[in-house]
Parts: structure tokens; sequence; C-alpha cells
């Protein structure tokens, strides 16, 4: 496993790759690597000859709304062990790229060439979080640029940044499969996240309501509840009774998040909710 953190070598190497007519497939990841990341680099395995795991914490995605103002530098960087886990993998990546922020961005990123996906990435987690899918947006491209890979995978946890990613790869025109990989969970629902190290312990258990309220939400769509504006109600204010701070909690259409019916065949429900100093998002789709 080879660690680079410049653009000039990881082209160099990607281009002796493609020469030899290799597959190569990109996990782009922002580090403290949990099950979840390292699935995504399993199945990545399945599906090229040549594996980048890119590491790299983007502070143009990182909006500071409702927190300390201090996402940024708290996000936690554990670049040692995680390449340690990664190394250790049967499907362990040919090359793990962690750039610097300078590699990324030579002349900062205010006045960067940006990525805008107007409409998705502007309502929900864009709503809250004014920007950020600008940031996601703008890294991935760069990202794509930089390692040329046949298919790139995400996470379904973040399911509209999975979306967002899928319409700027289609409407951008990048030659690349977008694979979208489930969501790896604790035993107790609670959906992994690099940022639940924010939680205590305490918080931890208290964390799986979360998960646990988007499934009685779907029941009760399944059983026949009509009403689901009602009940995304309800359930915002069972996580606020459970010490949550919810900011949305929504049944929409899986194809675009739209507002959805619950007859809808695509339904998806999307939820984010802060908990302690943890900002947690999840989702569940309807059978
Ligand atoms: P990060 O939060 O590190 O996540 C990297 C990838 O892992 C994303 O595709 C995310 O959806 C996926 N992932 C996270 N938790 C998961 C889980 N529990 N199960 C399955 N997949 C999971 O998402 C980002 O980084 C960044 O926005 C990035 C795309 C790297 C751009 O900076």
């Amino acid at each position: 496993m080879n660690i680079i953190d410049t653009v000039a070598e990881l082209r160099s190497t990607v281009s002796q790759w493609r020469t030899a007519g290799q597959r190569i497939a990109l996990v782009p990841t922002m580090g403290n690597l949990h099950a979840g990341h390292l699935q995504l680099v399993e199945e990545a395995r399945q599906r090229a000859e040549r594996v980048v795991v890119s590491i790299f914490v983007n502070p143009m995605q990182f909006t500071n709304v409702g927190g300390d103002g201090k996402d940024f530098e708290r996000y936690p960087r554990t670049l040692a062990a995680d390449c340690e886990k990664l190394g250790a993998m049967p499907a362990a990546p040919e090359v793990v790229f962690a750039p610097s922020v300078d590699e990324v961005y030579p002349h900062g990123f205010e006045q960067q060439a940006r990525v805008e996906v107007p409409g998705i990435g502007d309502i929900l987690e864009g709503e809250f979080r004014p920007g950020h899918f600008t940031g996601v947006a703008t890294v991935v491209a760069k990202l794509f640029n930089m390692s040329l890979p046949d298919v790139a995978l995400f996470g379904e946890k973040d399911f509209q940044q999975l979306l967002v990613i899928r319409r700027l790869t289609a409407e951008l025109c990048f030659p690349v499969e977008i694979i979208g990989i489930p969501t790896v969970r604790e035993a107790n629902g609670l959906a992994m996240s690099s940022r639940n190290q924010y939680l205590s312990d305490e918080e931890r258990q208290t964390a799986a309501l979360l998960y646990q309220t988007l499934q009685e939400v779907k029941q009760q769509i399944e059983a026949g509840a009509e009403d689901s504006v009602k009940l995304c109600t309800q359930a915002m204010a069972q996580l606020q009774d459970a010490g949550f701070r919810p900011e949305y909690f929504e049944l929409r259409r899986s194809s675009d998040l739209q507002p959805a019916d619950p007859q809808d065949k695509d339904g998806i429900l999307l939820s984010a909710a802060w908990l302690g100093e943890a900002r947690l998002i999840d989702n569940l789709r309807l059978s």
C-alpha cells in the first residue's frame, strides 16, 4: 500500500495503471475510518483491479452552522491508524491519497472554481448547512480529475450526498460509475459515523433512537397510515423528548428528494438531529 500526498505522484501512478488497461476504483473519505468506510473499500475491490482511498478533511464543506464554529478544527484526524486499518485488510487498497489542504487548494478555497448542484443541493442538509454540498461537489470533482477512476463508491448513509454526486457526475459528463453502498450500523442500529465519537456512552445508547424512530414511522406508513406529515411531526417531538435537537424528519421520494405521499413506491424517510455535541443523520427507505 502506497501512501501518496501529492497530486503529481497520484497522477503518475494512475497514468501507469491506465496505460496497462487496469480498472480503477476511488473511495473518497475524510478518514477516521470505521466499518462503514471499510465496507466501501471491500466493494471497490470487487469492482476494480486498482483501488485508491482518499483521506482528506475538506475545509470547503464545513459550514459550522448550529455548532460551536469549530467543526473543521475538531474533526478527528487519525491518518496513521487509518492506514494501519486499510493495510491490514485482505482487500487493502493500492494507494491511500492523503493530500494537505494546500495541495488540494493551492490558492485557498474561497476563490476556488466550484461545482454547484442547485435544487437537490439546497434542500434538507443543504438548507441547514448552506454551502455544504458545493464543498462536497467541488472536492469530489477534483478527486475524480486527480485519480481518473472508472468507478467511485459512496455510502447511502449520506443519501442526499449520493444523489448530489450522481447529478454532478451525469451533468458534468464524468465517465465514472457511481455505486451506493447500504449503511453499516452498530449493533444497536446507530449508523456508524466518525462524528459518533463526540457522543458520551449514555448518548450513544440514546442515539439508537433515531434509527428506531425511522423504523417505527416506516412501519406505520406501511401499515396504511395516510397522514405522513403528522407522523413525521410526532417523530420530531418524540426525538425532542428523548433529548435530541431534531432539524428535520421527512418523507421524500428517493429519486429527487421532493415531498412524497405514503403511497409513493420510492419513499424514503430522512432525518437530522443533534444529540449533545454530535449532529446525526440517518435515513430509511420504504419497501
Ligand atoms: P466521510 O464522512 O468520511 O464518508 C466517506 C464515505 O463513507 C461516504 O461515501 C459516506 O457516505 C460513507 N459512509 C459513512 N458512514 C457510513 C456507514 N455507516 N455505512 C456506509 N457508508 C458510510 O462523506 C464524506 O466523508 C465526504 O463528504 C466526502 C464524500 C469524502 C467528500 O469530502
